[in-house]
């Protein structure tokens, strides 16, 4: 049997994520492995981009180059789009959606991009088969990604399809779920060790400490979800498939690891039980309906990673005073732990009153944050405050 050859792929991430990506690709892996902005680049064989696709956690999209050109005027775009053999990838009777991304180019709106794009597509195909293609840009039996940076422009395939942090678990959300991907990559920050008891004490539906119990039972990313865009191209090669899902389920292993959430909403307390339950990790993971100010420590010293209400999803009315509360609760109570909050607030974390040892930049959607970490020293109380 003749090695098949790898070909380049990007995988897309969330800003500030890209160093745990690229570490997580490596493992997996991946070779020639380049940090770019938002996004890695790696090179694999079809057999990494599915093991990729299922076991990442930490991509948002996992994308398949198919050419690259440079764009000098406006019409290059349709030009250049409409030259590429569109037939040898899609049927008449196919869908497909195409997501334009674009920056410092002769384009202004990505929407119009998108446009131009598909309608180069479509004519190809009409031109070629005698039959337009349709559009559909929820389940797309093609997704096609246009990324136009300055004059250079490439088109990929998006072996993903929906986004990968859609992970098929969330059957039941809050008013503002943090997105899983960046769930997964605050717990790959964090450094947690996988063994340390771990307490999310504003946990919603619980998305942080399923991630982190993925984590830890080494779970692919992947596990429940149904849909990737790979299987619908017509080289799709399902017994390959089935394999890297075999291989990557066969390394799942028992975590023996404490892990609590509480929440002051019993209504978000639901929520997280009702996803425990459906990934199967409830027995492992205790709930409790508790506003952190009234909390008890559920351990005796670990690690604490939360995303407190800071944006528009979820006012609240006094944030100075909210933050100083959990920094006051953090002193009175959590000696021996080690916390970590994601805010964009960053006018109010300040209130917290202690002094971080780390803050890391990251975004959540639009929102600008800082990933905070407080050691908070046992039996030297106080002396971690701010001077
Ligand atoms: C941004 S949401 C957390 C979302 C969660 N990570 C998820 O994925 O669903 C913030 C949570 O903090 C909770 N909350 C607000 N004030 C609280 C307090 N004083 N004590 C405990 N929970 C609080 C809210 O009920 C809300 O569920």
């Amino acid at each position: 049997m003749t090695k098949e050859s790898t070909f380049p792929l990007i995988a897309k991430t969330i800003s500030g994520l890209e160093d745990v990506l690229a570490s997580e690709l490596e493992s997996l892996g991946a070779g020639g492995v380049m940090k770019l902005n938002r996004a890695v680049s790696f090179t694999g064989t079809t057999e990494m981009m599915y093991k990729v696709n299922y076991a990442c956690r930490t991509a948002l999209r996992i994308l398949k180059p198919l050419f690259h050109f440079e764009i000098l005027e406006q019409k290059d775009l349709y030009e250049k789009i409409y030259e590429f053999p569109w037939e040898d990838y899609l049927d008449a009777e196919h869908s497909l959606a195409i997501d334009a991304v674009i920056s410092y180019t002769v384009f202004t709106n990505s929407q119009f991009v998108a446009q131009k794009s598909k309608d180069a597509i479509v004519d190809r195909l009409r031109d070629k088969l005698g039959k337009r293609p349709s559009v559909d840009l929820e389940h797309p039996d093609l997704k096609i990604n246009v990324h136009l940076f300055k004059d250079s422009c490439t088109v990929a395939l998006d072996a993903s399809g929906q986004s990968l942090h859609r992970r098929g678990y969330r059957k039941s959300t809050g008013p503002a779920p943090i997105n899983e991907v960046l769930a997964a990559g605050l717990v790959k920050l964090s450094c947690w060790d996988g063994v340390t008891p771990l307490f999310d004490p504003m946990c919603g539906s619980g998305t942080l400490l399923i991630e982190a119990a993925m984590l830890a039972k080494n779970m692919p990313a992947g596990y429940f979800r149904e849909e990737w865009g790979f299987m619908k191209w017509r080289d799709f090669d399902p017994q390959l498939w089935d394999k890297v899902k075999t291989d990557q389920n066969a390394m799942t292993t028992e975590a023996h690891v404490k892990m609590h959430g509480s929440d002051r909403a019993e209504r978000a307390i639901e929520s997280a039980r009702e996803n425990l339950k459906f990934t199967g990790l409830y027995e492992e993971i205790t709930l409790e309906t508790k506003s952190f100010e009234d909390v008890q420590p559920p351990f005796d010293k670990g690690f604490i990673i939360s995303n407190p209400p800071y944006d528009e999803r979820l006012q609240i009315e006094d944030s100075l005073a909210f933050y100083k509360m959990i920094g006051d609760t953090l002193k009175r109570k959590f000696a021996g732990y080690t916390a970590w909050f994601i805010s964009s607030d960053l006018d109010s974390i300040k209130f917290i009153g202690l002094r971080p040892s780390r803050r890391i930049p990251v975004f959540n959607g639009p929102l600008e944050c800082r990933f905070i970490k407080f050691d908070l020293f046992a039996g030297r109380k106080g002396e971690q405050e701010k001077q």
